[in-house]
């Protein structure tokens, strides 16, 4: 194992399985916020060899320029925005995190999120708390039948998202900008064409500059009145004002949001709005699905130290190293 005790920066809440098996060959600095992480930087920063992060935490090319000795950034997950890897990578830091291992955890979540939102389960939920079941029956409402999903990405969990819905035999089409020559269904390298052409968008796409915004007032519109938009990606990708319009003024029917753009605070006016479910960015969140990325990137992080390279580094940051 190491030979010396490496300072690891671990940043996040959810982490204490991934910093119990780490120690003792790693010397644990847990940061509280971004208060903490700026007292543990300016005390160790020159220290500190490795990040483990469950990626809240900003680390932007600033924070990296601080950590002259850092190595490695293992991230929780498998979205990595909140990394600058392009900053790690001009550094020489290697960035990894945790694909494959939550693929279908995530893909039977999207569908039980698009079928919620379809079918107004929580709606129906509150209705019988309240006792107004006594009252009536729940109203008719939107179905699945007559849909087309347009999947906006087909990665790794696209496909199994994408696979699962077929069994539900509706037509499914997808956005991503390199069409797939393995999967069959049709492709379309334009966003706004595919939601003038479908009711239903699935965001699985990575956040970040280049999906900002993607799903914005245009594509909206485009979509239409029984237009239902789930977000399982990011909470940038779509334009969550222009998308609180869309609801709030029937441009759109409904809408299944896993992600906000300023997580955990949720807009007021998505709360008060009836035609939206609201999840606290729980896609991966069972115990089962965890516990395997955090072995990733304790396996990650162990591997780095012991010589053998990272498993699973980003498109950025790519292992052996380009000459
Ligand atoms: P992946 O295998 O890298 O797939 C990403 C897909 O997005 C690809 O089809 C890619 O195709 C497409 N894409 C990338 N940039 C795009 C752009 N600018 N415009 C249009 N399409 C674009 O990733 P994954 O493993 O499926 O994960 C996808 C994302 O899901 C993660 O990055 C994360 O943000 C999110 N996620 C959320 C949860 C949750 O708890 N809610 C859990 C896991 C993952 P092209 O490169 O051809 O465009
Ligand atoms: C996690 C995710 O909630 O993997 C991702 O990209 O969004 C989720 O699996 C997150 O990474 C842990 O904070």
């Amino acid at each position: 194992m190491v030979s010396e005790r490496v300072h690891l920066l671990s940043l996040g809440d959810e982490m204490a399985d991934v910093e119990a098996q780490l120690e003792p060959a790693f010397a644990v600095h847990k940061a509280e916020g971004a208060a903490g992480v700026e007292a543990l930087v300016a005390r160790h920063g020159s220290a500190i060899r490795a990040i483990a992060t469950r990626g809240r935490d900003r680390l932007d090319a600033a924070l990296l320029a601080r950590l002259p000795a850092l190595e490695i950034i293992a991230n929780y997950g498998v979205g990595y925005d909140s990394i600058d890897a392009g900053a790690a990578a001009r550094r020489g830091v290697v960035v990894t995190n945790t694909p494959e291992v939550l693929n279908d955890e995530v893909a039977d979540f999207a569908v039980a999120l698009l079928l919620a939102t379809v079918r107004r389960l929580p709606q129906a939920d509150r209705f019988v708390r309240q006792g107004k079941w006594l009252e009536g029956n729940f109203p008719l409402g939107p179905t699945l039948r007559d849909r087309t999903i347009g999947l906006v990405g087909m990665g790794r969990i696209g496909e199994r998202i994408a696979r699962r819905l077929a069994a539900f035999e509706v037509p499914i089409v997808y956005h991503c900008r390199n069409a797939r020559a393995d999967v069959p269904w049709r492709h379309y390298p334009d966003l706004l064409a595919m939601a003038k052409d479908v009711d239903t968008l699935l965001a699985i796409v990575p956040g970040g500059a280049a999906t900002k915004g993607l799903i914005g007032a245009a594509v909206l519109r485009a979509l239409g009145p029984d237009g239902i938009v789930v977000n399982v990606a990011r909470g940038s990708v779509v334009d969550e004002p222009a998308l609180i319009e869309a609801l709030r003024s029937g441009t759109i029917l409904a809408a299944g949001l896993d992600v906000f753009a300023d997580e955990p605070r949720v807009p007021k006016a998505l709360l008060e709005l009836d035609n939206v479910v609201l999840l606290p960015h729980v896609g991966s969140a069972t115990r089962h699905t965890r516990g395997r990325m955090g072995q990733l990137v304790v396996d990650n992080l162990r591997s780095w130290f012991e010589g053998r390279g990272p498993l699973t580094p980003v498109r950025e940051t790519p292992w052996p190293r380009r000459a």
